[in-house]
C-alpha cells in the first residue's frame, strides 16, 4: 500500500466574500489530471490525501477518476482570516480517499486508539472541555480521539511546509506508517477569480400575498415547489434552506433512507434546482449534508448560482473508536440577479477554549469572545430527552437562527422543503420571518405544529420557545421486532463500513440506538454475526 499527500496551493489574501468559479475550471481540470496521472502509477489499496481551499478541493473533486474512492473530508481548522462580518473562511479541506479498481474492501487501519487529541480545561470551570455528561467512564485518559474536524490552529494566509507538516504528522500517527508520505505541492496557484457583480431587481418582485406563508405543508417538497414556481415564476423565498435526509438509513416513519447513490444523487438535483427556482433573485440557498454528498451538490450549484461559503457544523459527536464523521457541511450560495443579503453585525460567541456547559456558561464573567467563523462548534445537537422529538435528526434551533439572521431581514420568507420537526419554521417565527415548510410525513409535520404553538411572546414582547417534547405515541404500540433491529443495525454497518459501536450508532441513528438499549441478546454477538456476514 502507498501513501500520497496531495496539497493544492492558494492565496488567500486575494480572496473575496463573493465569487465565482465557473471561469477556473482549466486551472480544477489540470489539477485533477495530474492527480489522475500519480494514481494510475499507484497500487490498488493506496491512501490519497488531497489538501485545499474547500471550493478548489470541491471543485478538483468532479474531474478525479472514478478508482478514487471517498472515505473522509477532514475539515482543518486554521485561524480565521478576514473580519469582515460574513462567516470568515477558517478552514481547508483535506480529502481521503483511496485507490480502489474495483468494489471490493481493501482494509486499512487508523490508529485512533493510542493517537488522540491531548483534553484540554475550561479557562472559567477548569473542568475539562469537552463534557461526557453522564457518560464519564467513557472518557479516554489520553484524549478525545479524532474525527474529521482536526485543529491546526496556524494562519490560513500563511502557505509553507510547516503547515502541511501539522497534516502530514496527523496523518502519519493516525496511519501508523513510518514511511515519509509523498509529498506534492501543486504549483498551480489558484488565486485570480472574478468579483461577483449584482444588482438590485427586488423591488420589482415584490409578493404582499403569498397563500403558504406561515403554513406547514404535508407534500412532496418538488411537486409543492413546482405549483409555487407556475405561480410565482420570479420566486418568493428569501432563504431556502434544507436539511434533506442523508441517505445513510435513518429510520423515517414514511420515507425509505436507502437509495442507490445515483438515485439519491438525481433526486438531490430534481429538488435543488426546484429550491433554486423558488427564491427571489439575490436570495440564498442553503443546503446541509453529509461531506460525501455536499461536494455532488457543490459542483451541480455552482453551475447556476454563486458561491459563497462553505460552512462547517462540527456537531460535537463523540467519536470511539476509528476516525468519527462528525461534521456537516452548510454550502451557502445566492441566486444571480440581486444582491446578497447579509447581516454585517458579527455574532460574538465565547473564544473556543471555554466549555459549552449551561451552569459554566451562567456563571462566566469577562468572558473572552471571537466573531463566529465558517467552523461552527458551538450548536449541541439535541440531545437530552426534554428537548427532542419522536424524529432521527432534529436540527438545534440555534443553527436556524444563525443561518436566518445573518442572510435575512424581519418579514422575509423562509422556506425549508423537509421541515422535519419544524426547526426552521420555529426560528423564523422567533425572528419575525415569514415560514413556509414541507414534509411528506404528516406525523412530523403535527409535530412541527405543535413544535410552532409553543414560541409565545413574553411580557417584554421577546418570542420565546418554550421547550417540551412532542412524542406522537402510535395508537397500536409496535412489538419489539428482533430481525428487524438486527437488519438495520447491519445496514447501517454496511453503508458505514465499519463495525459500529452503540456510541456511533448512537450519533447516526438516535432510535436504532434506543432500540439497541433494549436488544435481547448480546450486543457483541450482533457485532460478531455482522462480521461473519462480511457486511463490514
Ligand atoms: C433530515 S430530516 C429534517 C429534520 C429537520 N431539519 C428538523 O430539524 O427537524 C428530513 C425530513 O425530510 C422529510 N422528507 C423526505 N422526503 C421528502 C419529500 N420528498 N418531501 C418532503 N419532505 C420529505 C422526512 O420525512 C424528514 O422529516
Amino acid at each position: 500500500m502507498e501513501y500520497l499527500f496531495y496539497n493544492i496551493k492558494h492565496n488567500v489574501k486575494n480572496l473575496t466574500p463573493d465569487y465565482i468559479l465557473t471561469n477556473k475550471e482549466n486551472t480544477v481540470k489540470l489539477i485533477a489530471e495530474e492527480i489522475n496521472d500519480i494514481t494510475s502509477k499507484l497500487s490498488n489499496g493506496s491512501l490519497i490525501f488531497i489538501s485545499g481551499l474547500p471550493f478548489i478541493l470541491g471543485n478538483v473533486t468532479e474531474f478525479l477518476t472514478d478508482e478514487l474512492k471517498f472515505n473522509y473530508w477532514i475539515s482543518c481548522e486554521y485561524l480565521p482570516t478576514n473580519n469582515d462580518g460574513d462567516f470568515p473562511l477558517t478552514h481547508f479541506g483535506l480529502l481521503f480517499l483511496q485507490k480502489k479498481e474495483s468494489k471490493k474492501p481493501i482494509p486499512f487501519k487508523l490508529n485512533t486508539k493510542e493517537y488522540r487529541v491531548p483534553h484540554t480545561t475550561c479557562p472559567s470551570c477548569n473542568k475539562l472541555t469537552k463534557d461526557w455528561g453522564g457518560k464519564k467512564h467513557t472518557m479516554n485518559p489520553l484524549g478525545t480521539a479524532y474525527s474529521d474536524v482536526w485543529y491546526i490552529g496556524d494562519e490560513l494566509d500563511k502557505i509553507n511546509d510547516r503547515h502541511n507538516k501539522k497534516i502530514e504528522n496527523i496523518i502519519h500517527n493516525l496511519i501508523g506508517i513510518d514511511k515519509k508520505l509523498e509529498l506534492i505541492n501543486s504549483d498551480i496557484v489558484y488565486d485570480d477569480r472574478k468579483i461577483k457583480t449584482s444588482h438590485n431587481i427586488e423591488s420589482d418582485n415584490v409578493i404582499q400575498f403569498f397563500e403558504y406563508d406561515n403554513k406547514v405543508v404535508n407534500d412532496d417538497c418538488v411537486s409543492f415547489i413546482d405549483e409555487v414556481v407556475m405561480k410565482h415564476p420570479n420566486g418568493v423565498f428569501d432563504i431556502a434552506f434544507s436539511d434533506p435526509p442523508y441517505n445513510l438509513n435513518k429510520n423515517y416513519s414514511k420515507y425509505e433512507d436507502n437509495l442507490r447513490d445515483k438515485e439519491y444523487l438525481d433526486w438531490c438535483e430534481k429538488w435543488i434546482y426546484s429550491k433554486y427556482q423558488s427564491l427571489k433573485p439575490g436570495g440564498s440557498l442553503l443546503v446541509m449534508n453529509i461531506p460525501k454528498w455536499s461536494i455532488h451538490h457543490f459542483n451541480f450549484l455552482k453551475k447556476f448560482m454563486f458561491f459563497d461559503k462553505w460552512i462547517v457544523w462540527d456537531a460535537l459527536s463523540t467519536p470511539a473508536g476509528k476516525l468519527m464523521p462528525a461534521h456537516y457541511t452548510i454550502l451557502h450560495f445566492v441566486k444571480p440577479g440581486g444582491r446578497k443579503k447579509i447581516s454585517k453585525t458579527s455574532e460574538m460567541i465565547p473564544e473556543k477554549s471555554y466549555c459549552l456547559r449551561n451552569t459554566c456558561i451562567s456563571k462566566r464573567k469577562d468572558v473572552q469572545t471571537v466573531e463566529v467563523t465558517d467552523i461552527w462548534k458551538d450548536c449541541h445537537r439535541v440531545k437530552h430527552n426534554k428537548n427532542k422529538n419522536d424524529h432521527p435528526c432534529q436540527l438545534p434551533i440555534k443553527l436556524l437562527d444563525r443561518i436566518i439572521n445573518k442572510y435575512s431581514n424581519e418579514n422575509d420568507r423562509i422556506f425549508d422543503p423537509f421541515g422535519g420537526t419544524g426547526s426552521a419554521a420555529v426560528s423564523s417565527k422567533i425572528n419575525n420571518r415569514n415560514f413556509t415548510i414541507t414534509d411528506i410525513d404528516d406525523k412530523y409535520c403535527n409535530i412541527a405544529e405543535t413544535n410552532i404553538s409553543r414560541v409565545k411572546e413574553n411580557l417584554l414582547g421577546i418570542k420565546e420557545y418554550i421547550l417540551e417534547p412532542t412524542k406522537i405515541e402510535s395508537k397500536t404500540k409496535s412489538k419489539y421486532n428482533i430481525k428487524l433491529v438486527e437488519e438495520s443495525y447491519m445496514s447501517l454497518c454496511e453503508k458505514s463500513n465499519k463495525l459500529l459501536t452503540l456510541e456511533e450508532v448512537l450519533i447516526l441513528d438516535v432510535t436504532l440506538h434506543s432500540k439497541l438499549l433494549l436488544y435481547p441478546k448480546k450486543f457483541s454477538k450482533l457485532q460478531s454475526m455482522t462480521t461473519r456476514l462480511k457486511l463490514v
